[in-house]
């Protein structure tokens, strides 16, 4: 029996609501097709919601003769063709073999399932019960031809999010061509919103942009194979009055890691529709004879408590529904990782150096980055030959880890699993196994090429060699890598009709090897990375509940980089780091606090010659990792919020409170030092206004009044006048860490 969604068989409607959030759409009578009726906060069941529809007779096309407000230009739909008198984008398009691309979807049948099925070879959201939600099958049938999309609708008891997704399924004898297969569209009726969305490059990773929505189109996307340093597969519809803990927000996630097309598109009629889903450009599918396509899965997210709101629940849902496997939970150990120590300068030796001295400051972890296998001393050899260099490393793999983990470390490696360096021993076994257009230039990125994952035989090779390393040595941890997109996409292994297929397979391939990974060792942590955050979406989360946000280390500029990760991503899949001073990709000198501050509020771990830091700071070291390992359940596993933007002030504050808000961290962060500085005051978030906290153990506020009237940031120096002109010197780029506690 079905609690959350309801099927009025008089009126037709479909009613998905589970008390925090209604989506309403229904089949019109005289055409079949599915009219969008509304989705935000929940609203109360009606018997009959006709009064929802708005019909004017506007100059137009028809599509019946003799009614004038059959045009599906002035209908909000669920999933639009285009071509059949709605001229916007369409969500689907399909080529017959007659060379058009005129469809006719319309209502078949529906099934309401509990629980929510997965959606075969692709990442998804999941339940692990079956009364964690229920999902609406919608299947439309075509009348030109055999293919039926199924549409998917998953509503989650409990969360204002929506799961989406569509399956083309070729019924028929024929072939067609796919040309467009969104994952999701959504028309609101009005268009007073603003586009939130999140853009960056290498070392500047996920900058938060918000502007107001123009009439015609606006949209971010990726082409380039990944979803890219330069876009993230996201974006929200926002109230022009919403903040961060006020008004509506709108957020919608593409579960996918390969080109994507997030839209909005505002018509003169003042609808917005809004589309996300694989980009249909460089993208085509060849549906043949009984297959099906699976487009991958959106999330929309309602919130009507700001964008912090919204951002609670992608990372509630993303962090315990989408992340899986046995670190999903867990606490994540402290790693040091040697890239920013030694790049690809070390031997054994010293990397048992940089071990030593970690463990015995309280480091979990310890992760071999680039540079351990093949001839690899610089970046232009041996991807692709995952076989260590026995001058680096004598005892090999297998001994390394086994040293380590002598020291009660676990131990990690680098993988740059999809890349193929020229001169390789796999590259002279397999030439071809690169991604290229046989008679074309082939272009590196960064001396790499990149191998044909949409071929199952190259996946398959490529999983023998890191199967043969993970079956003989003791590996805990796999840091994942890619470190250039795709250009010229062509398999030899596809025929030409299929050429448009390569982007989407290639991803497939990643998934599935990622999947067999898993499968055969499933202890295994994995941390996705793309020289950065090239590659930090949903899709990857699904396997690596964690990944390497940027290699750009430095404090200042990752205030940005994971206060606008956190927009939809949780604290458990932010990795971050503290590195060395000068910071290697701006030269800031921050100190040692500072960078474990910011680096907190996420994963935790160091990248950088410990070695070679004064005793002095071992002990701050030592410190941090203390602190971090007493508090990083609440970081990880809390309810994350942020208090103040570094994109628009000079101080950035955020905070994490525990589910039952008896323990909070809250970090704060100046960027540059104030002279004859005002009184400032942080007002506090999601604390229960009636509970008595500790303030860093000095300090006694209650709930309410830390939220009202807020933690008193300066220093108080009554009757301490000389106190004030000795304390340290005031530099650039403080912070302060506040633990609260509820006092017992
Ligand atoms: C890019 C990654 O983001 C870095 O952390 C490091 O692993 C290098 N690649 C190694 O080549």
């Amino acid at each position: 029996m079905s609690k959350m969604i309801t099927f009025n068989k008089e009126t037709l409607e479909f009613h998905l609501t589970n008390g925090l959030i209604s989506y309403l759409f229904r089949v019109i009578e005289k055409t079949s097709q599915l009219e969008h009726l509304y989705f935000g906060k929940a609203i109360r069941h009606r018997d009959n919601f006709q009064y929802l529809l708005e019909r004017e007779i506007r100059p137009s096309n028809n599509q019946i003769e003799g009614d004038h407000t059959s045009s599906l230009e002035h209908i909000r739909q669920e999933y639009p063709s285009y071509g059949t008198t709605d001229f916007r984008t369409p969500a689907q398009q399909i080529r017959y073999p007659e060379g058009d691309r005129i469809s006719d979807f319309r209502y078949d049948h529906h099934n309401i399932l509990v629980g929510k099925p997965a959606l075969t070879g692709l990442p998804a959201t999941y339940v692990e019960n079956r009364d964690e939600a229920e999902t609406l099958e919608v299947v439309l049938k075509d009348t030109y031809s055999d293919i039926s999309i199924h549409l998917f609708y998953t509503i989650f008891a409990g969360r204002k999010a929506i799961a989406r997704s569509a399956k083309f399924v070729n019924n028929g004898e024929h072939e067609y061509d796919l040309e467009s297969a969104m994952s999701l569209s959504l028309d609101f009726p009005d268009k007073n919103f603003e586009l939130v969305h999140l853009h960056g490059a290498w070392a500047r990773e996920n900058h938060m942009e918000r502007k107001p929505v123009i009439t015609g189109i606006q949209a971010v996307s990726s082409a380039r194979g990944a979803s890219s340093h330069q876009h993230n597969p996201f974006m929200a519809l926002v109230r022009p009055d919403t903040t961060e803990h006020t008004g509506q927000a709108y957020g919608f996630s593409l579960i996918y890691s390969g080109n994507f097309l997030a839209q909005v598109e505002v018509d003169t009629y003042q609808v917005t529709r809004a589309m996300l889903g694989i980009n249909p450009f460089e993208f085509a599918w060849r549906l043949k004879p009984t297959e099906a396509f699976q487009t991958p899965e959106a999330v929309i997210v309602f919130s009507d408590e700001g964008l912090n709101g919204m951002s609670q629940t992608f990372h509630e849902l993303y962090r315990t529904r989408l992340a899986r496997g046995e670190w999903r939970d867990r606490e994540r150990p402290i790693l040091i990782n040697n890239w920013e120590a030694t790049y690809f300068d070390f031997n054994e030796e010293k990397i048992l150096d940089i071990a030593k001295k970690a463990a015995e400051l309280g480091v979990e972890l310890f992760v071999l980055d680039d540079g351990w296998f093949g001839e690899r001393h610089d970046d232009t050899s041996s991807l692709g030959d995952w076989f260590e260099n026995k001058d680096k490393l004598p005892n090999g793999i297998k001994g390394l880890a086994e040293k380590i983990h002598a020291l009660d470390l676990k131990f990690g490696l680098w993988f740059e699993p999809e890349m193929i360096s020229k001169g390789t021993k796999l590259f002279n076994e397999h030439p071809d196994w690169l991604i290229h257009v046989p008679g074309k230039r082939t272009s590196h990125g960064r001396n790499q090429f990149v191998l044909d994952y949409s071929r199952p035989e190259v996946v398959d090779g490529i999983f023998a060699q890191m199967d043969a390393l993970l079956s003989t040595s003791k590996i805990d941890y796999i840091k994942w890598d890619m470190n250039r997109y795709i250009s010229e996409v062509f398999s030899i292994a596809l025929p030409k009709e299929q050429q448009g297929e390569v982007f989407h397979r290639y991803i497939l391939g990643v998934y599935s090897l990622y999947e067999r990974l898993l499968d055969k060792y499933p202890h295994l942590l994995i941390e996705s990375c793309a020289g950065g955050g090239a590659r930090f979406d949903p899709g990857m989360l699904y396997y690596a509940p964690q990944a390497w946000a940027s290699d750009d280390t430095d404090a200042v500029e990752r205030l940005k980089i994971q206060y606008g990760t956190s927009l939809v991503y949780p604290l458990s899949s932010i990795g971050s780091h503290v590195s060395a001073i000068p910071n290697h990709q701006v030269g800031r000198m921050t100190s040692l606090d500072t960078r474990a501050n910011v680096a907190y509020f996420g994963t935790f771990g160091y990248e950088l010659d410990i070695t070679k830091m004064p005793e002095k700071e071992h002990a701050k070291m030592k410190e941090h990792i203390a602190f971090f390992k007493k508090h990083r359940k609440l970081i990880q596993q809390g309810t994350f919020i942020r208090l103040q933007s570094p994109f628009t002030n000079n101080e950035t504050a955020w905070m994490v409170v525990s589910q039952d808000k008896t323990e909070a961290i809250v970090g704060y962060y100046e960027v540059l030092a104030k002279p004859n500085r005002p009184y400032e005051r942080l007002q506090l978030k999601g604390l229960e206004a009636d509970k008595l906290y500790t303030v860093n153990s000095d300090l006694e506020r209650y709930g309410d009044d830390l939220m009202e009237i807020g933690l008193i940031l300066a220093g108080n120096y009554i009757d301490r006048a000389s106190d004030y002109w000795s304390r340290e010197h005031i530099t650039d780029y403080n912070s302060k860490i506040f633990y609260l506690t509820e006092k017992q």
